[in-house]
């Protein structure tokens, strides 16, 4: 790529953002600045600035949120894996259930899930080969200890259901099954190419208020129509543009992880995973993607600050004598309510929480219809996961749509938090143990990507 291309595409990259006059000086930026220097300063829809996020979540909430998310409570989700893609036959020879063999490496697997399906079909035999990898990398460790198993079937006692914004994934299933978190880390699972695209086309495509007729290029390396794409962007109200962007969020998030837990070593004696700054670069350099890269993380960010405010807002259901993190044992979940609470407290203290007045603030017939609209819209989103090809992927897929999702939620209750008993049960508002688990580890996921962040910066600063 000569000098002349990387200048025009500076030169367009810096018409099309609306950005805070961090200006391209392309040839002499270095490959840090390429990445970061259009993110920083304040954010757009927001009067936060990116430094101010830094700081607060890598020294101040990540360390405690870890913490938290190893406990018990947090580390075993239910989820069903096994439903069946809703809108296309399975696009994936991998995802098919056949092929996704589970890894049975040791004697703890419980009879109860070994039993329950995984036999070899000739026919999985033959596809072996080409789903080898998907399988080895993607699939879902499912690995219970007795004593666990035992304990979430109290868990259940304490959930009641209540509305949903997301798609209620029929955790009553039998094919619903609880998966440890720590055991199946979000990482480089080898699913990507077409079929990791066609999924995020799908939802950009057909799930964002998007005009049918401006089409966003399939293979996101591909340069397009990115300068219509934004004016049309530009032009959308508010709260629509809000949705677009929590969804580029969200994937830009998935990809920092990718990139950041990286399989860099694949032996027999030894797997390896770690940064690959290579990765990195092709999905977020300012001149690599064609000023697409410093959006999608200006997008992160943004992400980040509305689920930081949904945390702020339901602090008072948590709060409440009568909610408990029951796992069972009773020391434990006293503390570990103590240490969340801690958390949501240092969360309310935020000073530059994202306004979220700004939303819905239009007459509230039209208000109405919006906060309907979007809520169809991310119903569908989740739905769309069950068609993701990779085991591993659909999983952390459909607790991050989750998560987010209850954090919508909560922003669209506040009154009926603001209104709840102060003791007793709540009936107006309630979240499920589901929702709260997904609710945090998605944020988990957001918060561990702005850390990731600054890994990545200080690598590419060693690079030149
Ligand atoms: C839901 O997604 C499907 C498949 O992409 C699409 O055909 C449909 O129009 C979407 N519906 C809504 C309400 O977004
Ligand atoms: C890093 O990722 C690139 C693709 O972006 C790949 O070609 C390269 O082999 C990876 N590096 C390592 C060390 O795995």
């Amino acid at each position: 790529m000569g000098r002349g291309w990387g200048l025009l595409i500076g030169l367009l990259g810096a018409v099309w953002l609306l950005s805070s006059g961090h200006g391209g000086q392309q040839s002499s930026e270095t490959a840090a600045q390429r990445c970061f220097c259009q993110v920083s300063g304040y954010l757009d829809d927001c009067t936060c600035d990116v430094e101010t996020i830094d700081r607060f979540n890598n020294y101040r909430l990540f360390p405690r949120l870890q913490k938290l998310l190893e406990s018990d409570y947090f580390r075993y989700y239910k989820v069903n894996l096994k439903r069946p893609c809703p809108f296309w036959n399975d696009i994936s020879q991998c995802g098919r259930r056949d092929c996704a063999v589970k890894p049975c490496q040791s004697d703890e697997v419980p009879d109860g899930i070994k039993s329950a399906s995984y036999k070899y079909s000739e026919e999985a035999n033959n596809l072996l080969e080409e789903c080898e990898q998907a399988e080895r990398l993607g699939a879902v460790d499912e690995s219970l200890s007795e004593e666990t198993q035992k304990a979430v079937l109290q868990w259940t006692k304490h959930d009641d259901s209540s509305d949903n914004f997301c798609e209620a994934d029929d955790i009553q299933s039998p094919d619903a099954e609880y998966v440890d978190l720590l055991l199946n880390p979000e990482r480089y699972t080898g699913y990507k190419g077409p079929d990791a695209w066609k999924i995020w086309n799908v939802i950009y495509e057909e799930n964002c208020f998007k005009p049918q007729t401006i089409k966003r290029p399939l293979n996101p390396l591909a340069s397009g129509q990115e300068n219509t794409f934004y004016s049309w962007l530009e032009g959308l109200c508010v709260e629509k543009r809000a949705f677009y962007r929590l969804i580029s969020g969200l994937h830009a998030s998935i990809n920092v992880h990718l990139s950041a837990r990286y399989l860099l070593q694949d032996t027999w004696l030894e797997k390896k995973w770690g940064h690959n700054i290579t990765e990195f670069q092709q999905r977020f350099d300012g001149i690599l993607t064609e000023g697409e890269g410093p959006r999608r993380l200006k997008n992160l960010y943004f992400l980040y600050l509305i689920e930081l405010r949904a945390l702020s807002k339901v602090l008072p259901f948590f709060e409440r004598p009568d909610f408990q993190l029951f796992t069972g044992n009773k020391i434990q979940d006293a503390e570990n309510k103590m240490l969340l609470l801690e958390i949501l407290h240092e969360i309310k203290s935020f000073p530059l929480h994202f306004d979220e007045n700004s939303f819905f603030a239009g007459d509230k017939k039209e208000a109405h219809k919006l906060k309907e609209d979007f809520r169809l819209h991310f119903r569908n989103i989740s739905r769309i996961m069950d068609c993701v090809g990779c085991f591993k992927c659909r999983l952390w897929g459909k607790l991050q749509t989750q998560g987010l999702g209850t954090a919508l939620k909560i922003l669209f209750s506040e009154k009926l938090i603001a209104n709840m008993p102060e003791s007793g049960p709540s009936y107006e508002f309630h979240l499920t143990r589901q929702e709260i688990v997904s609710l945090f580890n998605a944020f988990g996921r957001i918060s561990t990507s702005v850390k990731e962040l600054e890994n990545f910066r200080n690598l590419l600063q060693n690079i030149h």
